[in-house]
């Protein structure tokens, strides 16, 4: 199922900054329509300034919601229903990660990974899906990550919330396909974004960086390849040649072999 991005309608999550933000500048020549939904409205107003530079006769409609609370993703879906909109584009692109081990995590932010990678992005699509439904052809772009092919020690629940994303996406992709509605699944390396700005804990905790300079690639590559993969018909994208390569890799290798190199890097080569 190919998705052409011409004249879509798309709801971006997470578009304030990033990914989600880079997504919209280069659906901004295309689209006929973007909603953009994220909690800070200040930084949603600076992309919209953009995009209307870029294209001044683009429609922009901003959404501010927290979509870690079940009111914040009504706020989304109760707008959709009012607005009308023929949605044929829904990219769920907004998450957040947290460097460093489970015991020393607080609740809080283990809690707001699952509620925002996991929670927000199955049932905004179970929401939205029936007006993607009204408007075939239309797509899903979930944005997982390359995290999401090995159990990450120093960042093990969002690296399992994006296997769940991964795992999601693959059999939603089936499950639609016959209703002409293409599911891509992105599963990024290390991209320059905020992300690690926000996984980082306010005590310091980094992630370990050795290897991620042969992954990282700028995030226009990421969404222009994710983008690619949508009108292509792709199930799965890992944009960049390293990543490509990583990814495919990582879901070969026995279970064992990659416990084994996990513990060893995880305890920095002393095992
Ligand atoms: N950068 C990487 O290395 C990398 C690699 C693989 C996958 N990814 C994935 O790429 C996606 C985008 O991340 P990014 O790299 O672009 O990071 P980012 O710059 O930190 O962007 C994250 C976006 O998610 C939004 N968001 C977070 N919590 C939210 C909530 N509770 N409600 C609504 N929106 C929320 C943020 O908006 P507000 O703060 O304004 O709400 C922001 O727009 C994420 O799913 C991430 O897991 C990133």
């Amino acid at each position: 199922m190919k998705f052409p991005t011409q004249d879509c309608t798309a709801i971006i999550t997470g578009a304030s900054s990033g990914l989600g933000a880079e997504f919209a500048r280069q659906l901004a020549l295309q689209a006929r329509m973007l909603v953009l939904v994220a909690r800070r409205i200040e930084s949603l107003e600076a992309v919209k300034t953009n995009l209307l530079a870029i294209r001044p006769d683009l429609e922009v409609h901003l959404v501010v919601a927290d979509l870690a609370l079940a009111d914040g993703r009504s706020v989304l879906v109760d707008w959709v229903k009012k607005s009308g909109i023929s949605l044929n584009l829904l990219i769920n692109n907004a998450g957040l990660g947290d460097y460093g081990t489970l015991a020393s995590a607080t609740q809080e932010r283990l809690q707001a990974q699952i509620d925002v990678n996991v929670t927000a992005l199955v049932l905004l699509t179970h929401a939205l899906l029936p007006h993607l439904q009204a408007n075939v052809p239309a797509g899903i772009i979930n944005i997982s990550s390359l995290a999401g092919t090995i159990p990450m020690p120093d960042h093990a629940v969002y690296s399992a919330s994006k296997a769940f994303v991964t795992s999601f996406s693959e059999a939603l992709a089936v499950e639609l396909q016959s209703q002409h509605i293409q599911v891509t699944c992105v599963c990024p390396g290390p991209t320059p974004t905020n992300f690690s700005m926000t996984a980082r804990r306010p005590d310091g905790t980094d992630t370990d960086r050795s290897g991620q300079r042969l992954l990282r690639i700028p995030s226009s590559q990421v969404v222009a390849e994710a983008l690619a993969g949508l009108r292509d018909g792709k199930v799965c994208v890992f944009p960049g040649r390293g990543v490509s390569i990583a990814g495919s890799l990582f879901r070969l290798l026995p279970r064992a072999l990659m416990r084994w190199f996990l513990r060893r890097r995880f305890n920095k080569g002393t095992l």
